[in-house]
């Protein structure tokens, strides 16, 4: 289902030599006994998954694409992020379905969230406000004045049905506040940890609402799953992605650029480089996690990875298959000088332009680079790719000794900020 090649790459070490050390953390995730094991839960939730909550989300769903205009997601982390991967990948950058998906909650820009709350009126609209903590500011901040909005505008009682809440399924702010008011809620697992939790209900729900087919997206979980569930570095391509990782690393490389050619998937970078930097950027370790779409950025950021500092090495994701494509046509006058590519497939001129770009940067500017190849960006390839990368980032940060389920730097801007905020 996805092909990894690491033969771009310039890597001096051998695989085998790492096996060991690789079935050791393969047993740590399996068996819940590594750092932060109370945080796996993901590892099995492809079979796990509550099947009556997933009933539920998908009926709620179908009830808010027929009763709204705008969708607002309130979260912020992995309470968004994954969300907005799949329904952009999925379905593209300008939809024609409704309801429209908004992403708020994740800024204190006073003029973002004044420009959502403007554009929002007169729209039918639906909250769902995301945050496993429950007390998350960000998210907590946006939402006071979306509840305020929300009964403003319907009353109490038509506000309620209209707002769901995606939390914790005892505790926290958050639950405390859907259960005084009636909401509908859906539950964050306990052992799942906020970058992990797209397959679980802070995903699934608004992946639902933007139509997409959350079946398909679990059934490319569970194929990633039953795939990937070898240890075996001749035959699991995500451990072996995460050792060459460590190899690259071993040999100087401390950036690592997520490179897709896919204007539709410049957020699944955003996804990506939450899950690798949030996990193993701690104890002053890991590789710096930076993502760029191709060839838009080839025109700003080319030229460094190109000629710059020698500081890292790209991981390229490739379609195989577009979601569409169009034939160049002719000109008869062919002023633009573009009649080269008539009766080319975009698609081609696209993978054209990616071969050539690897000659470049491998060949010419000996940048390593890691080749992941997938099928297309249908919901089943999205819930493959979600889960290569969860086994990718457990067998990475285990290799290194860390733990990859906590966030502990995230709090120290946070204690910060109250001080500045006079939180008591
Ligand atoms: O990965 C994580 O756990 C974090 O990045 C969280 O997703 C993020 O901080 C949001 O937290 P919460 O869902 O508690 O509001």
């Amino acid at each position: 289902m996805i092909r990894f090649d690491e033969t771009h790459a310039f890597l001096k070490e051998d695989f085998d030599a790492y096996q060991e050390a690789v079935n050791r953390c393969h047993a740590m995730l399996m068996n819940k006994s590594g750092k932060g094991n109370d945080y796996v839960g993901w590892v099995e939730w492809p079979n796990t998954y509550d099947k009556e909550e997933f009933a539920r989300i998908k009926k709620r769903a179908a009830w808010i694409r027929e009763n709204c205009d705008v969708f607002l997601v309130c979260g912020i982390g992995g309470s968004y992020l994954g969300a907005r991967a799949a329904i952009e990948m999925i379905n593209g950058l300008y939809p024609s379905q409704k309801p429209e998906i908004i992403f708020i909650g994740n800024t204190f820009s006073s003029t973002y969230i004044a420009q959502v709350l403007r554009y929002i009126e007169g729209k039918r609209a639906v909250v769902n406000v995301i945050s496993k903590s429950g007390t998350t500011t960000e998210t907590a901040l946006a939402f006071r004045l979306l509840k305020q909005y929300m009964e403003k505008t319907y009353g109490k009682e038509e506000a309620a049905k209209r707002i769901v809440a995606t939390t914790d399924h005892a505790k926290g702010t958050l639950k405390q506040i859907a259960d005084r008011e009636g909401y509908d809620t859906y539950t964050i697992p306990d052992d799942i940890g906020g970058r992990f939790s797209v397959m679980t209900a802070v995903g699934l729900l608004p992946i639902a609402v933007a139509g997409i087919d959350i079946d398909e997206l679990m059934t490319g979980v569970q194929a990633a799953y039953a795939d990937l569930s070898d240890p075996d570095l001749h035959h699991n391509p995500a451990y072996r992605y995460a050792v060459a990782r460590r190899m690259l690393q071993n040999a100087g490389k401390d950036v690592e650029m997520l490179v897709t050619y896919e204007l539709q998937m410049t957020s699944f970078g955003e996804w990506w480089k939450q899950l690798f930097g949030e996990s193993e950027g701690k104890e002053g370790k890991g590789i710096l996690p930076h993502s760029a779409t191709f060839s838009t950025d080839l025109h700003s950021l080319g030229q460094f990875v190109q000629e710059g500092k020698k500081v890292l090495f790209e991981t390229v994701i490739n379609v195989s298959k577009p979601s569409e494509d169009l034939i160049f046509p002719s000109d008869e006058e062919n002023m633009d000088q573009m009649n080269y590519l008539s009766g080319k497939n975009l698609h081609w001129v696209n993978q054209m332009a990616a071969k050539g770009t690897l000659e470049a940067h491998v060949e010419t500017g000996k940048v390593p680079n890691l080749l992941i190849e997938i099928p297309d960006m249908s919901a089943h390839s999205f819930g493959y790719l979600i889960y290569f990368f969860f086994r990718a980032i457990g067998m990475t940060s285990y290799l290194i000794d860390v733990n990859p389920f906590n966030q502990p730097g995230v709090e120290v801007y946070k204690k910060n900020m109250f001080r500045l905020l006079g939180k008591q």
